[in-house]
């Protein structure tokens, strides 16, 4: 069986694509076995066509950092998931999964619940800098993810959400610039190091496995114990 991979040229997604090996093929807009840009959502239909059924995962990695422009943040890190899902569903057989990496940011997105299921649900974005469209998209990203889990249910499909902390990938350097290079350093020198690809793509290879079959619509917080050391130590 096949899981696909977005993002796949970089990064996490890299290492997600490693980690699977044969079963997982990748989507990016370069250097992938489907090339596709996931800002436009025809483009995203026409490739969802392009892929063969059956398959048991898909793995949303790819993602726009806050220094991008916002509306290519929403479009990629919210719609572009949403678009492809849809389209992949006939072709995911029962007991598959679909994972979609968020990040902790969505923790700062301070708009209530029913603000984000309008977006979701069509509703245009304010205009906003990148850094708030970032943790909106991901916030949003995570409450979809819920939603998705409990309307695939009675197809035996799961839907949950990743959030890494700080990654050692080609974007950290924009998060430094979105962020703050001081707050990026600071969740280092608390747990001793950033994650390196690897550690995520772990995570996201056991929730897209069956010994995952019992965890659904939920957050899963990859942070290296980060949030749990500044809520304790302040
Ligand atoms: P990366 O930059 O190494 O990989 C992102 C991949 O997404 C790239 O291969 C890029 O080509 C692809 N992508 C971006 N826009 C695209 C588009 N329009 N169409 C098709 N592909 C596109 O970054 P990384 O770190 O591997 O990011 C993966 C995910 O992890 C993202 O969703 C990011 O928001 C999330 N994340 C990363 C953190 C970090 O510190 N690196 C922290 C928290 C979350």
């Amino acid at each position: 069986m096949t899981i696909l991979v977005t993002g796949s040229a970089s990064g996490i997604g890299a290492a997600l694509m490693e980690r699977i090996g044969r079963e997982a093929v990748g989507l990016d807009r370069h250097s992938a076995d489907f090339v596709c840009d996931l800002s436009n959502p025809a483009e995203i239909t026409a490739v969802a066509a392009s892929i063969k059924a059956p398959l048991s995962g898909i793995a949303h990695v790819a993602g726009l950092p806050g220094t991008a422009d916002a509306e290519a943040i929403v479009a990629v890190n919210l719609r572009a998931p949403m678009v492809l899902t849809k389209a992949l569903l006939p072709k995911l057989s029962p007991g598959s999964a679909i994972i979609a990496v968020s990040s902790v940011t969505a923790l700062r997105c301070d708009w209530a619940m029913e603000q984000l299921d309008a977006l979701i649900d069509g509703g245009a974005a304010p205009v906003m800098e990148g850094a708030r469209a970032y943790e909106l998209s991901k916030a949003a990203l995570n409450r979809w993810a819920m939603r998705q889990a409990v309307e695939l249910r009675g197809q035996q499909i799961r839907v949950n959400t990743v959030s890494p902390g700080p990654v050692e990938t080609p974007i950290l350097a924009d998060f430094e610039a979105s962020i703050g290079k001081d707050r990026i350093a600071a969740a280092a020198q608390k747990v001793g190091r950033h994650a390196a690809p690897a550690d995520i793509a772990d995570v996201i290879a056991f929730l897209l496995s069956d010994n995952a079959r019992w965890i659904n619509g939920t957050d899963v917080k990859a942070d290296g114990g980060y949030h749990a050391v500044r809520a304790v130590e302040g």
